[in-house]
Order: C-alpha cells, then sequence, then structure tokens
C-alpha cells in the first residue's frame, strides 16, 4: 500500500502534520524531490521539530528516504541528524545513491543570480539553499550524485571538471570573487569525509532497489511531497517555480517505483483553508486591495504562524483559489483532499473563496498556462457565512459533526468541487488537533 501526500497550492499547507499523522501505519517515508528549501514543522507529545531535509516520519521511528529526486545539502542533513539524536531521537535516514548533491557552489551561484535578476524583475525569491543551481548540474550532466561521495576517485574527476567552471561562471560572467566554495582541494575533503560517514552509518542505498524489497515484504510506504503543485517546474507558474515536481508524478521518478505503484495507491492532495505565498509570482485571490485587505490578510498571518519555516519571511495571505484547486487535483490525480487551519477564518467578518477567474470577459474555472495570463485573472469571489470561534481541542475529539454548520458548508463547496472526499480536517497545529474522517492506509 502506498499513500502519497501532495501541496495542492504553493507550498506550505501544513503537510507534515498529516504525514506525521498517517505515517503511523507506513514503515517508510519517502521524499521524492526538493531539498532543504522546504519546511515542515512537527509537534509530536507537545515538542517542535523544525525539519528541511530529514523526512517528518523521521520524528516517529520510520524510515526516511531521500529518493534520488531529491537534491540533498549533506551539511544541513547532518545537522538535523545530530540535532535529532541531541533530542533523543535516533532517526534512521537513507539517500538515494542517484540523488544529487548541493555543493557550496550550488547555493552561492543561487543568490548571485537571484541578484542579477533582479536587474530585470525577474527575481524568483528563491530561498537561496542552491537548490535550482544544483537541478541545472543534474539536466546538465555535471552534477555529484550521493553515490560519487562514496567513491573518492570519482569525486575528484569530477569536481576537477565542474569547479574550474563555476569559478569562471562567478568571475568571467558576474564578475565577482570565487571563495572557497571553489577549493577543489577543500570540497574533495570536506566531501569524501561525508561519503565516509555516509558509507559507516549505511545510509547510502539503490532506492528503487530499496523499496521493491520493503514492498515485497509488506511495508506500508508513504511518498511525501515538499513545496506544492503552483511551485512545481512543469505544472507551476513558471518561472516562479522551485527546480523539481512536487506533484504526484514525481513520486514514481523521484524515487524509483513505477507509476501504476503510485497510482494504485491513495494520492492525498492537501489543501489549506486560505491561501499564502513565498516569494514572488500572481496571486488573483490575494488579500492587498485595500485597508481592509491588508488588516484581514495580517490577523489571518499572525493567526496562522504564515512565516516561512526556512527563511521566516512574512507569506503573502489571500482566499483560498478554486481554479488552483482544479488544476491540483488534476496534476496528480488527487484520490482524497485534507483541509488544513479551518480554525484561523473562525470569527471573521466575512470569509470568501474565488470560485472562478474571470479573463477578457470569459469566466474560467480553470488556470491558464502562462504566468502572464493568470496574472490577468480577476477573482470571482463567492461568499460563505463566517463560522465562530470554538473549542477546537474539543471538535477534534468529537469529530465531523462538531465543526460549526457555516465551516462544513465550506468543507462540503471543495470536497464537492474537486470531486474528492475529505480525509481529514486540521483545527490547530498539533497532530491530536485534527479531524478524522478516513485513514487513507486503510482504503
Ligand atoms: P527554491 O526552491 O529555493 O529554488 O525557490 C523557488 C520558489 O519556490 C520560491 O518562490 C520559493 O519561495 C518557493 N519555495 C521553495 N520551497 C518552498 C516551500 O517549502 N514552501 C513554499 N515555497 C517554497
Amino acid at each position: 500500500m502506498t499513500v502519497t501526500i501532495v501541496g495542492s497550492q504553493l507550498g506550505d499547507e501544513g503537510k507534515g502534520a498529516l504525514v506525521d499523522l498517517w505515517g503511523g501505519d507506513a514503515d517508510i517515508v519517502v521524499r521524492y524531490q526538493g531539498g532543504d528549501n522546504a519546511g515542515h514543522t512537527v509537534v509530536e507529545d507537545g515538542e517542535e521539530y523544525k525539519l528541511s531535509l530529514v523526512p517528518s516520519g523521521a520524528v516517529r521511528d520510520k524510515v526516511g528516504v531521500l529518493g534520488n529526486g531529491c537534491v540533498i545539502n549533506p551539511r544541513t542533513l547532518f545537522s538535523e541528524i545530530d540535532d535529532l539524536r541531541e533530542r533523543g531521537l535516533d532517526p534512521d535516514v537513507r539517500l538515494a545513491k542517484r540523488a544529487h548533491v548541493i555543493m557550496p557552489y550550488h547555493r552561492r551561484l543561487d543568490n548571485i543570480e537571484e541578484e542579477a535578476k533582479a536587474d530585470s524583475d525577474l527575481t524568483v525569491g528563491t530561498t537561496g539553499r542552491g537548490i535550482g543551481p544544483t537541478y541545472e548540474d543534474k539536466a546538465g550532466r555535471r552534477g555529484i550524485r550521493v553515490g560519487d561521495l562514496l567513491d573518492p576517485d570519482v569525486l575528484r574527476q569530477r569536481l576537477e571538471y565542474v569547479v574550474p567552471q563555476k569559478q569562471a561562471l562567478i568571475e568571467d560572467v558576474y564578475g565577482l570573487e570565487a571563495g572557497e566554495e571553489c577549493d577543489v582541494e577543500a570540497l574533495v575533503e570536506e566531501y569524501t569525509e561525508i561519503g565516509r560517514r555516509l558509507r559507516e552509518d549505511d545510509m547510502a542505498v539503490n532506492c528503487g532497489d530499496f523499496l521493491a524489497e520493503r514492498r515485497e515484504a509488506g511495508d506500508n510506504v508513504m511518498f511525501e511531497g515538499a513545496q506544492g503543485t503552483l511551485i512545481d517546474i512543469d505544472h507551476g507558474s513558471y518561472p516562479y517555480v522551485t527546480s523539481s515536481n512536487p506533484t504526484a508524478g514525481g513520486a514514481a521518478t523521484g524515487t524509483g517505483v513505477g507509476p501504476t505503484v503510485v497510482g494504485q495507491g491513495e494520492v492525498v492532495g492537501i489543501v489549506k483553508s486560505y491561501l499564502s505565498r513565498v516569494g514572488e509570482g500572481p496571486m488573483p485571490t490575494e488579500l492587498k486591495d485595500d485597508d481592509r485587505d491588508e488588516e484581514l490578510a495580517d490577523f489571518i498571518r499572525e493567526k496562522g504562524g504564515e512565516f516561512g519555516t526556512v527563511t521566516g519571511r512574512p507569506r503573502r495571505i489571500g482566499w483560498l483559489d478554486m481554479p488552483m484547486l482544479r488544476h491540483a487535483a488534476r496534476v496528480s490525480g488527487f484520490t482524497g483532499i485534507a483541509v488544513n487551519h479551518l480554525d484561523v477564518l473562525a470569527g471573521l467578518d466575512e470569509v470568501k473563496v474565488g470560485h472562478a477567474y474571470e479573463l477578457e470577459g470569459d469566466e474560467r474555472l480553470t488556470m491558464p498556462a502562462t504566468t502572464e495570463r493568470w496574472g490577468e485573472c480577476e477573482p470571482v469571489l463567492k461568499e460563505f457565512d463566517t463560522w465562530p470561534e470554538v473549542d477546537w481541542a474539543a471538535v477534534a475529539e468529537e469529530g465531523y459533526d462538531a465543526i460549526p454548520d457555516a465551516a462544513q458548508d465550506y468543507l462540503e463547496y471543495l470536497s464537492d468541487e474537486l470531486d474528492v472526499p475529505i480525509y481529514a480536517v486540521g483545527v490547530g497545529p498539533g497532530r491530536e488537533q485534527t479531524v478524522h474522517i478516513e485513514n487513507p492506509f486503510d482504503n
């Protein structure tokens, strides 16, 4: 049995809480794309864990795998693992030998290119973690993979080819001074040592084989998507995207199982009850038209804790966007959804959703394919009855019927429009603050 978890909006939908909740029934939790640009907060026994690379299941004694579709910064990885160990956990993390490694020059180039783009108004607002440059090198067939770290000769050979190119880029194209990120000897030394640790701790695996063996032995697998559909490099708002595929197809290419394996399982879209966005790009339902909108956005931002986990940046806020969700449900083939942060909208004077877009006089139910056209869309808003603040902990205990009627109407509209059932409703940040409806592992 597999369950794939996909962010259906712009990332930050609160996927970690659901992965953590249902991950209890998984034996293995596998990330299939992205790197330490992700940020998830997991609350376990009152303890808060902020992770950016280690799969959230590792907090619950699951095997955590970083698939071949991921890009891995070993410095971040070992700092997170060491931190978890200091807090009394013993995370079991495996890395695909085919996954690419984020090198110090990738981070440097990420930041340099963002600055260069600013002059042409093309800034993406990346997390600065070197994600894009690492995937560029993967596609350019000049990347360093986890498997290369295990063999010092191969590592040296690859670095001796690629580092002078990076140095020339930094110095000759951007006119800057290259630093220690381009010191081949220092890189060989540091990354050989990392390879030694990976070998010693038996962390590097052939991901496809590892998962096939574990599935044959009867293990349940959860595929944990990072980021969200609208920042998918193929299906998102290009160029304001990350460089990987957070949508469900990525779970196959990014781990080495077939698409039929993913498709025979459940694919659950995680939806936040409103919209938030870190970084640039259009957002038709953004709350920014007047002072009242801005006040509302500030309120939701504070109440929902809408500040980047990785960067601390305040997130932009908007109403739920249905054309976006229809697109997400189709691209990933959602079999169900979980709706988070319903409590954040409680007690507001108004609750709206962007039901459709208006573009050149036409009403559209899905998104245009280009970001420029998307930016021209005006939301067609639908107003809902508001619901009061209630004791959400009690609601989580009592179940779906205890959710205020107006909020149930909101959820049912969502489920009807996307034609999928709702498996869970998040009414607070902790795992216990979730209304359980169905566990996808039981289906
Ligand atoms: P990158 O992934 O650092 O290259 O950033 C590319 C875009 O994706 C930027 O707009 C980031 O803000 C956004 N992004 C990357 N990771 C996340 C995430 O985990 N949540 C939300 N946005 C993200």
